[in-house]
């Protein structure tokens, strides 16, 4: 947890622009189906700013032809008329927020799908580089920003538009002289909006840059919560959360004061608009150029004209983050996928289990090699152990195996067929793998047994998990079989999950087995087990053993020595003692530690 560690979060929005129209029209793409509902929506909120606007139109109707010249009759009627309009106006608003609500949820369920399909495509070297906070925030939070854009943003910045137009032409219509003066403002209002502008786009995007930082530096802590324990790094790391933390409040604090500085401008310019209009309207009024109610609905429009404008600043950060968002999305969407081969061939009915690496050189992510011109086979049928010191790559070797990666030059081969030719999941439903850190899913033990082959019986799993030995401890958990696990088998000890892993392969029954064995020292008892258990699980296949005990060793027919990448030596345990080499070195340290 180095604190230098955490920036590796931070957005990646350089651009920060608030409308590009190449992401824009991509988005509209996915629109397209709800067109319909897209244009209904605009239909109405169309038809409810008519409905507003009438308003101050029916006082002035009710204040110059009735009020002023004494008349009652016909008051009634335009009271009953402003109910209706407003009545009209609340319904087609809140139809129009509910169709855009409606049309912006299909939306986050399409994408949100579509990524998460793009994420299970793409290579495994990409989530080597891309932490799962930052990849978690772009199916969450991103796809939200982006329904918010298209809801309250797009379209209501257009129904916004389309208001202070109709606001401009109906003023200009009812008295040319006063709506100049009303205009007088608007020079000031384009300076200040110029003004704030670019303050606060810069504090907007400072603020989302930050409040990444603070996820991402909690998805670390939190998810490492027992290494941050252990190695005593509380208080360091509640001093980099205290800075990070603080960054953000900063900017949240300079991102309100702008954002408070420019709406209370707005209203002040607003006022300012007012005050001319009882000026030089109040003298229109006296001098009888002007009526009392055409003055009370110009004050009425002028104050809905700087409503929009006062909210402009809150459009702006919805449309600012769904751009970033935008941005990031695609840019997830169009990380390209591993090509597909040219020509797919069909791994046999029944495998014989030949393996054959052919001068295979790897290197994750354009890393120093971690294997290089790797050579050896395994005859069908044949058991082989894989030993050598930490780091020498023997993980790497089969997860190329298994095509997790694929090797940067070099063959791979199965049965004589190129692995590059091979369907990835066709391959690994053949053949059956444990991991070094036994991963488990939550779900029943049964079910975590049966993981990866559908419709397997009761029986089956039974059997499965007596031959690994792991039915003694099933049997012992308060459900048995049923017991549910735990998010990564987080409420089993490491032995348990050694044993259920066992069960699990034997269940399956693959074709070819690779078993990357924990390091993990378990009790003598369940020592015992496992030996047993892994001895059932590699009988009657080929297998290829990443081997750490001696009695694993034991049980297989040739042994392969890996240092630094490479195969050093070759040959039988016995073989391989007589030849004094790095393998003689390892069991004697073995034996005697
Ligand atoms: N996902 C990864 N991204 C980058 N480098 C990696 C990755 N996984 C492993 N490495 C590096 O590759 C090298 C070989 O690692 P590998 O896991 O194959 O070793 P190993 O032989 O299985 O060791 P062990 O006995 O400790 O399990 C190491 O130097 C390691 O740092
Ligand atoms: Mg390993």
């Amino acid at each position: 947890m180095k604190s230098g560690k955490v920036f590796r979060y931070s957005e990646d929005d350089s651009r920060g622009r608030v409308y590009d129209a190449r992401l824009m029209g991509r988005f509209y793409r996915y629109l397209h189906p709800h067109r319909f509902m897209v244009l209904l929506s605009v239909l109405l909120l169309l038809a409810a700013s008519a409905a507003q606007l009438v308003q101050p139109y029916l006082i002035k109707i009710a204040l110059d032809d009735h009020v002023l010249p004494g008349k009652r009759e016909g008051l009634g009627i335009l009271a009953l008329l402003f109910l209706a309009a407003f009545a009209v106006e609340t319904l087609f608003r809140f139809a129009q927020i509910y169709t855009m609500e409606r049309t912006g949820q299909s939306l986050i369920c399409v994408l949100r799908l579509q990524l998460f399909s793009h994420l299970q495509r793409l290579p495994t070297s990409f989530f080597d580089r891309n932490p799962v906070g930052r990849l978690m925030s772009r199916v969450t939070s991103d796809v939200e920003a982006l329904s918010e854009l298209f809801s309250s943003g797009v379209v209501s910045i257009f129904g916004d538009l389309i208001r202070l137009f109709a606001i401009v032409v109906l003023l200009l219509w009812l008295n040319v002289h006063l709506a100049l003066v009303t205009f007088l403002v608007v020079p000031v209002l384009l300076g200040l909006s110029f003004f704030f502008r670019s303050r606060l786009r810069r504090t907007y995007r400072r603020v989302r840059e930050r409040i990444a930082r603070v996820n991402g530096f909690l998805h670390e802590n939190l998810s490492g919560i027992k290494i941050v324990r252990l190695l005593r790094q509380e208080e360091r790391n509640r001093n980099d959360f205290n800075r990070v933390n603080r960054d953000h409040c900063d900017a949240e604090l300079d991102s309100v004061l702008f954002d408070s500085l420019f709406s209370a401008a707005v209203e002040w310019v607003g006022s300012v608009s007012i005050a001319l209009l009882i000026w030089y309207g109040g003298g229109q009024i006296v001098q009888g150029a002007v009526t009392f109610g055409m003055l009370v609905a110009f004050m009425e429009y002028t104050q809905k004209f700087f409503i929009p404008i006062r909210d402009l600043s809150s459009k702006f950060v919805i449309l600012q983050s769904g751009m970033a968002a935008l941005e990031r999305v695609f840019g997830l969407l169009d990380t390209p996928l591993p090509a597909p081969p040219e020509r797919i061939t069909a791994l046999p009915a029944r495998l014989r289990g030949g393996i054959e690496f052919q001068d295979v050189t790897f290197a994750y992510g354009g890393g120093p090699p971690v294997l290089k011109g790797v050579r050896f086979r395994v005859e069908p049928g044949e058991r082989i152990a894989l030993v050598g010191p930490t780091g020498a790559g023997k993980t790497s070797l089969v997860k190329l195996l298994v095509r997790l990666y694929d090797p940067d030059s070099g063959r791979i081969a199965i049965d004589g067929i190129d692995l590059q030719s091979v369907d990835p999941v066709e391959l690994r439903r053949r053949i059956g793998i444990v991991l070094q850190d036994g991963f488990l899913f939550t779900g029943s033990v049964a079910s975590n047994i049966a993981f990866g082959k559908n419709g397997l019986s009761d029986t089956r799993i039974r059997q499965a998990a007596r031959l690994a030995e792991a039915e003694p401890f099933i049997l012992k958990l308060p459900s048995g079989y049923q017991e549910e696990i735990w998010e990564r088998g987080n409420n089993l000890s490491s032995g348990q999950k050694q044993l259920l892993s066992l069960a699990r392969v034997i269940a399956t029954d693959p074709e070819i087995l690779i078993l990357d064995e924990a390091t993990s020292s378990v009790d003598p008892l369940t020592e015992v087990r496992i030996r047993n258990g892994i001895r059932t699980a590699l009988k009657n296949r080929t297998a290829l053993v990443i081997a750490h005990r001696l009695s694993t060793i034991a049980a297989v027919d040739r042994i392969l020595v890996m240092d630094h990448g490479r195969i050093l030596e070759e040959g039988t345990h016995q073989e391989l003692l007589r030849r004094g080499g790095l393998y003689q070195k390892f069991f004697e340290l073995q034996k005697t530690g």
